[in-house]
């Protein structure tokens, strides 16, 4: 039973891969009083907000923010571009992507799903849940699709439901050298401002993401960050859209004001998260992604359970996959651990249910809260009887003390 008058001492960790722990600078931007969304004062807020969340998105294109979950996003994406009846390539790397993949064939959309379609060694039903976006395969079927009937390629940057990254400049080059003119749409809903993400530079045409991942920010508004093609699309686009459509929104923001009420207290949440972004330098956030994963994934191999992503090379900065061993439900694992020690850990979705768990590495964090988090980790599979290889916090607490962070190095220089 949900106990609202019950507070533990101290913070709750909350670990899982989004919403992310929020900084309290951003708790205290939020707090400022409502003001009028059509008055003076917020034209400036919008302008500022805009012109920010660009740089962001490494793009110099018009973004477009809902006060809307990223599901709602993800629809504005789809319906501000096809019409019923247009074919999309998708492509499986886990539960997102079949959610959003679902979404299409409801809106009228004609869907084909590629996959990996190799045997795997620990979860032999997971099929491409291990691993990230084959851009060959994507190469390989535009090719054959010599009527352009493909009007998008549709992927997920950082597939959260399983900790696997994908290569979207390549998925751009695939698209390139097949010759296709179909648009590039991407899901970065947990991956913008965590892990290196060019919406403009790798050619993406609709970026889709959220506020509660990378941006530090509670859950509630959500992007499309654009390029020239999607809008030129946008007009011949036929399904049916009101409050997801893009031409009213970026007309009003010139101004910096919507159509209708936007979310203001979290718009003043994101403008201070773009402050602290970019004061930190997109490369530094990228980088202190990454060092974190390399962290809390030197835990894992210590205790010798194999991780979710199958593949190295496309490890997420934003969260780690743990497979509990044959026999252990994962959730009684989380349950577990969120009783004893006030940590909430990500379920395992999908296909993925009672299997494993993830950790997340996110948002307001530091060595000290990770290695926490390893710390409650260890000791619930201990008290869950999975035997363990090695001490994990031990692994992490080497990787950390032996990798020291940029920022702290320049402070004690
Ligand atoms: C990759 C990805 N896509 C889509 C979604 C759905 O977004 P929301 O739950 O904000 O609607 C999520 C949420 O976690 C996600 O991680």
């Amino acid at each position: 039973m949900l106990q609202l008058d019950f507070h533990p001492t101290g913070r709750h960790f909350l670990q899982i891969p989004g919403p992310s722990p929020v900084p309290d600078r951003i708790l205290r931007a939020m707090s400022l009083p409502t003001i009028d969304h059509r008055g003076p004062e917020f034209g400036g807020l919008g302008l500022k907000v805009l012109s920010g969340i660009q740089k962001i998105f490494q793009t110099r294109h018009p973004v477009a923010i809902y006060p809307a979950s990223g599901t709602g996003a993800w629809e504005a994406a789809l319906s501000n571009t096809l019409s019923a009846g247009d074919h999309v390539l998708m492509f499986e790397t886990g539960h997102f992507a079949s959610l959003w993949q679902k979404m299409a064939t409801r809106l009228g959309i004609s869907t084909e799903f590629l996959a990996w379609e190799g045997k795997d060694e620990h979860l032999p039903l997971a099929g491409g849940w291990r691993r990230g976006v084959q851009a060959d395969l994507i190469e390989a079927r535009l090719r054959k699709d010599t009527e352009r009937k493909i009007k998008a390629v549709c992927v997920v940057h950082n597939e959260t439901s399983t900790g696997v990254t994908s290569d979207i400049a390549a998925v751009r080059k695939a698209i390139d050298a097949a010759g296709h003119p179909a648009l590039l749409m991407v899901d970065s809903i947990s991956g913008l401002a965590s892990a290196d993400f060019r919406h403009d530079e790798w050619g993406v045409d609709v970026t889709i993401s959220g506020s509660q991942k990378g941006l530090m920010l509670p859950p509630g508004i959500s992007f499309n960050a654009l390029s020239p093609r999607a809008l030129e699309a946008s007009k011949k686009a036929t399904l049916p859209r009101a409050f997801w459509a893009w031409d009213e929104i970026v007309e009003m923001n010139k101004d910096g004001y919507w159509p209708y009420t936007p979310n203001t207290n979290l718009l003043y949440g994101l403008s201070e998260a773009i402050d602290m972004l970019l004061a930190e330098g997109l490369e530094n956030v990228f980088a202190r992604h990454q060092r974190w994963g390399a962290g809390v994934r030197a835990a894992v191999n210590a205790w010798g359970l194999p991780i979710q992503c199958a593949d190295p090379a496309v490890y997420s900065p934003v969260l780690t996959g743990v497979i509990t061993p044959e026999g252990v439900d994962a959730d009684a694992v989380r349950r577990l651990i969120h009783q004893r020690f006030d940590l909430s850990l990500g379920t395992g979705l999908g296909k993925l249910k009672g299997r494993m768990f993830r950790m997340g590495h996110l948002g307001d964090s530091n060595d000290l809260t990770l290695i926490a988090m390893v710390a409650g980790v260890e000791m619930g599979l201990k008290l869950s009887g999975v035997a363990l290889a090695g001490s994990g916090v031990q692994a992490s607490m080497d990787y950390f003390a032996s990798h020291a962070a940029p920022a702290a190095l320049k402070k004690a220089a």
